[in-house]
């Protein structure tokens, strides 16, 4: 998507080989109209899925979601990463291993919100190890429901994430994937590898 990869070369910063700071449009200020148009994206892609509802996880998935889910006239559902004190017991939930913080927590989703009849499309900001996608994926499994595909906003496609995701069969929606970045420069893939 062309114009979120001259965003990114334009406000995005490369903090190290593997990490690329979108805060000021994506995981801290949001651009509402770069929303709405990733939401554009996103909803002509799965337009002919039959999704029934979309799976995100707080925080930053949830802005990309809500524009698709508004497009696509279907609810949003975001995965908590922390208790809540209203969401006490019916949950789905799923460990989420974090390579960067070498620690796993528990994600979670109501039992009200999520089931069998359901088709699910996935969304997140971010595409790196996978770890995310894959405690979304239990979920999915969880509720009996069918996963229609991921929906991701940035794949670093350097990273061992996409190629698992696929390798398992998974429709995976890449929106800008980069192939290598180092401070100062970003390269994306021509087209994503799907
Ligand atoms: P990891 O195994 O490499 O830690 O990846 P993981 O998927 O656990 O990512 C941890 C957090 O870091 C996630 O956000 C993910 O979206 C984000 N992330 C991964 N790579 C990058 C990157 O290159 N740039 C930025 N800006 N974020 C990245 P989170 O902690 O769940 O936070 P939230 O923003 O969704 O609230
Ligand atoms: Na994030
Ligand atoms: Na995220």
């Amino acid at each position: 998507m062309k114009q979120l990869e001259e965003k990114i070369l334009a406000d995005g910063r490369v903090l190290s080989e593997a990490v690329l700071k979108v805060d000021s449009f994506l995981n801290h200020q949001i651009d509402p109209a770069l929303m709405q148009a990733i939401g554009e994206e996103f909803a002509s892609r799965f337009k002919a899925a039959g999704v029934t509802k979309i799976l995100t996880i707080e925080s930053s998935g949830i802005a990309p979601a809500v524009m698709t889910g508004l497009l696509l006239g279907v609810p949003v559902v975001f995965a908590r990463k922390r208790k809540s004190l209203t969401l006490t017991d019916g949950l789905y939930s799923a460990p989420v291993h974090s390579f960067t913080k070498n620690e796993t927590n528990d994600i979670s989703v109501s039992r009200d919100f999520l089931g069998k009849d359901d088709v699910v499309m996935i969304i997140d900001d971010f595409l790196a190890n996978g770890q995310a996608a894959l405690g979304l994926l239990d979920i999915v499994e969880q509720a009996g429901a069918a996963c229609a595909g991921i929906g991701i906003v940035i794949e670093k496609g350097f990273q061992p994430g996409g190629k698992l995701l696929r390798d398992k069969g998974i429709r995976v929606e890449t929106l800008a994937n980069i192939k290598w970045m180092e401070p100062g420069h970003v390269e994306f893939y021509g087209e994503v590898p799907n």
